[in-house]
């Protein structure tokens, strides 16, 4: 059966509820169900807390579980059946809301289910987490003609390579594979001076530092944005 709700897919911000957008704060107003990601505790995640104080007393939550974990096919599964539960709302006249961190397509799971599922969609956008970072650096992240790279989990050394040689801005997010060896890459490479490190951003606990040495890249916590600022502003 075709859904005769609308998924609607709203971007939160970096976590602070007043950076909601208007369009966000109306749709989690009236939101009849909520269906956001929760893990194999059934703990949700920060896109519930985010939206939590928009939400009506008699809201239906549909919690998703999607597991932490790289094996395709548990993944494949929870999207699976992320996406059977919304549709079996849906089919029903009920238009569901699902909650994003930040965008709902940048490093999210909602990219997953989209491509899964059949019926109407309104995507709203969210404030991103590495705009945010810069926001609290207060630093632009690029200016003129630098361009700006996005790479996940610092892992992969050759894409972190080729990132770093493209000249401009260079921003890690999911940082927790940054290893010594990338690290080194980094310090052989000069970026050293002009890396920063967010955590939290726009959150009570929100640090921000320039690390002292590469040690301190390795092993940061999972809401951390390292920025690697374009060559020229070590000082800033
Ligand atoms: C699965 S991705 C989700 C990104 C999200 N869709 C966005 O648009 O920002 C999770 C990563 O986003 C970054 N992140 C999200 N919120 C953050 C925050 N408040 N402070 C620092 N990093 C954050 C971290 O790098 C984290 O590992």
């Amino acid at each position: 059966m075709t859904p005769r709700g609308t998924l609607f897919a709203v971007g939160l911000g970096p976590g602070d509820p007043r950076l909601v957008t208007v369009r966000a704060a109306e749709i989690l107003r009236s939101a009849a169900v909520v269906a956001y990601p929760v893990d194999t505790a059934g703990d949700p995640g920060r896109a519930y807390q985010i939206a939590r104080p928009y939400l009506g007393q008699d809201v239906t939550e549909l919690p998703l579980v999607m597991p932490m974990t790289s094996d395709r096919s548990a993944l494949e599964a929870a999207w699976d059946s992320a996406v059977a539960a919304i549709s079996a709302e849906a089919e029903m006249g009920r238009d569901v809301v699902y909650l994003c961190l930040g965008d709902t397509l940048l490093y999210g799971s909602f990219g997953y289910l989209l491509a899964r599922y059949r019926g109407p969609v309104e995507v709203v956008p969210g404030v991103i987490s590495p705009v945010a970072a810069a926001s609290a650096l207060r630093e632009p992240l690029v200016e003129g003609r630098e361009p700006l790279v996005v790479v996940p989990d610092g892992g992969d050394l050759e894409l972190l390579c080729g990132a770093l040689d493209l000249g401009g801005t260079v921003v890690i997010m999911k940082p927790s594979r940054l290893s010594t060896d990338a690290v080194a890459l980094i310090e052989a490479s000069g970026a050293l001076p002009r890396v920063r490190v967010c955590r939290d951003v726009t959150l009570d606990g929100e640090q921000i530092f320039a690390p002292g040495s590469g040690a301190d890249l390795v092993s940061l916590p999972y809401f951390s944005i390292v920025t690697i600022l374009a060559p020229g502003r070590e000082g800033s």
